[in-house]
């Protein structure tokens, strides 16, 4: 399972600090699971990892494995929670040069998460001489971004293959019965899947959103799933004991540095293909917790490259950050340093050593460095990147992010402030109403 290391002989987190917040984080996690804080009607989050074995794995499992056979490209349209789960575990778990590695697994690639126009007419050039497939997916089915390029694509779909051969070619995931995706669902016959309503965008890597998606890619969902239902069982059994329930000690360590004025939390990882996995976490933080001016904002890095760049701020720049790494023990895969007669690069003292032991005397000396520089520093233990830890990690940090915005006192579920930059951009454009 999944541990959270905290060094409790530094000097910005004594037991007695957790000690003393326990009980408040452990009411607000009674708010969550008894279902009586703000939101409340958007938890259906917390049993998902339930349904794995439910018609709808099995359906999703089926219509993967038909377009998995049939295309070059999946084309993965949304924004948001609509978009980054997929992202995140997708690109944990594959190669870092897949883009490169040709007939393996259908290349999955991303249309909707911006309004950028060179991206999309480039990636439209690029599908001119692919075979590919639309996921689109919007809760709500009238968001501009992924609206757009669904359009786009569309076109450039039915104009390729004909439009009943594009339709076979389109699938969306979208609210059971409402909006505009829905209709166009009911109208054309796509494929579909649905949303739970009780569900936000940003809690929904394990319904359809992600699961489809992923499965396309090539991923094994069962064991995202059961990675989930693992560590749900956990949460839920240790939901009094803060010290053996890691999303709780998390929540209660980084409340504590945030009212001793940590208001940043830097996410750190050490594989670069965990980088979107700090996205996801960023996105369910940030919409989760920042309102009514309070919260943590969230930020990543990677390490060693950001060592090289914003590792200078962190060790020197303002006291505001503490950092939370996610340590990887096991690495996919590994080398060893080889021994040279001439030694020019004075590397033979390493040699027969491998990169990955390397790479964590990089993690324990920087964790030293910014420790001594005023950043506190937790480490979350992973035993591996593969499918079922990542299933245990989303899980974890959902419920950590529920239970830490009931105790700054926020609706977890909501996103008011989203609106703002939407409404002044209609009225820009001249939208009808705005
Ligand atoms: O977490 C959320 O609710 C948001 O980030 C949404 O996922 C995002 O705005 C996309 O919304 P929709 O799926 O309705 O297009």
């Amino acid at each position: 399972m999944i541990e959270l290391n905290i060094d409790f002989t530094a000097p910005f987190i004594e037991r007695k600090d957790i000690d003393e917040i326990a009980p408040e984080v452990l009411s607000s996690t009674k708010v969550l699971l008894d279902r009586s804080g703000a939101g409340n009607d958007f938890l259906g989050w917390l049993d998902l990892p339930e349904h794995k074995d439910s018609a709808c794995v099995r359906k999703i499992n089926e219509v993967a494995q038909k377009l998995r056979e049939r295309i070059d490209i999946l084309v993965v349209t949304g924004i948001g929670g609509s978009y980054l789960g997929t992202r995140a575990v997708v690109e944990a778990l594959q190669s870092p040069f897949a883009a490169l590695r040709q007939g393996e697994s259908p290349e999955v690639v991303y249309a909707g998460h911006h309004l950028d126009g060179h991206y999309l007419s480039e990636l439209l050039r690029l599908l001119d001489g692919k075979d590919y497939a639309v996921v689109v997916i919007s809760k709500s089915g009238t968001t501009t971004e992924p609206a757009i390029a669904f359009r786009l694509l569309r076109n450039h779909l039915e104009q390729k293959y004909g439009a009943a051969e594009a339709r076979e070619r389109i699938i969306a995931i979208t609210d059971a019965s409402k909006g505009a995706l829905r209709t166009a669902v009911n109208n054309q016959g796509y494929e579909s899947f649905y949303i739970p309503g009780n569900v936000g965008g940003r809690y929904s890597v394990l319904t359809p959103v992600g699961l489809l998606p992923i499965a396309i890619a090539g991923y094994d969902i069962k064991a995202l799933l059961e990675g989930a239902a693992a560590m749900r069982k956990q949460l839920l059994e240790k939901a009094n004991d803060l010290y053996n329930n890691p999303a709780l000690l998390y929540v209660a360590v980084r409340n504590i540095l945030y009212r001793q004025g940590k208001r940043i939390e830097v996410m750190v990882n050490y594989q670069p293909d965990l980088y979107y996995f700090t996205e996801w976490w960023k996105q369910l933080f940030g919409e989760s917790e920042g309102k009514e001016e309070k919260g943590i904002f969230p930020a990543g890095v990677s390490f060693t490259t950001d060592l090289h760049s914003l590792g200078q701020y962190l060790q020197e720049g303002h006291r505001l950050f503490f950092e939370t790494v996610l340590h990887v023990q096991k690495p996919k895969s590994n080398l060893t340093i080889p021994y040279d007669e001439e030694d020019l690069d004075g590397l033979n003292y390493l040699k027969g050593k491998t990169l990955h032991f390397v790479n964590q005397k990089a993690e324990e000396g920087t964790a030293l460095a910014h420790r001594d520089g005023g950043v506190p520093v937790m480490q979350f233990q992973i035993p591996e990147v593969n499918a079922h830890y990542l299933g245990q990690l989303i899980y974890m940090f959902e419920f950590a992010c529920g239970v830490s915005a009931y105790l700054l006192g926020v609706n977890p579920f909501d996103q008011p402030g989203v609106e703002m930059y939407k409404k002044n951009m209609f009225r820009l454009l001249g939208k009808p109403g705005f």
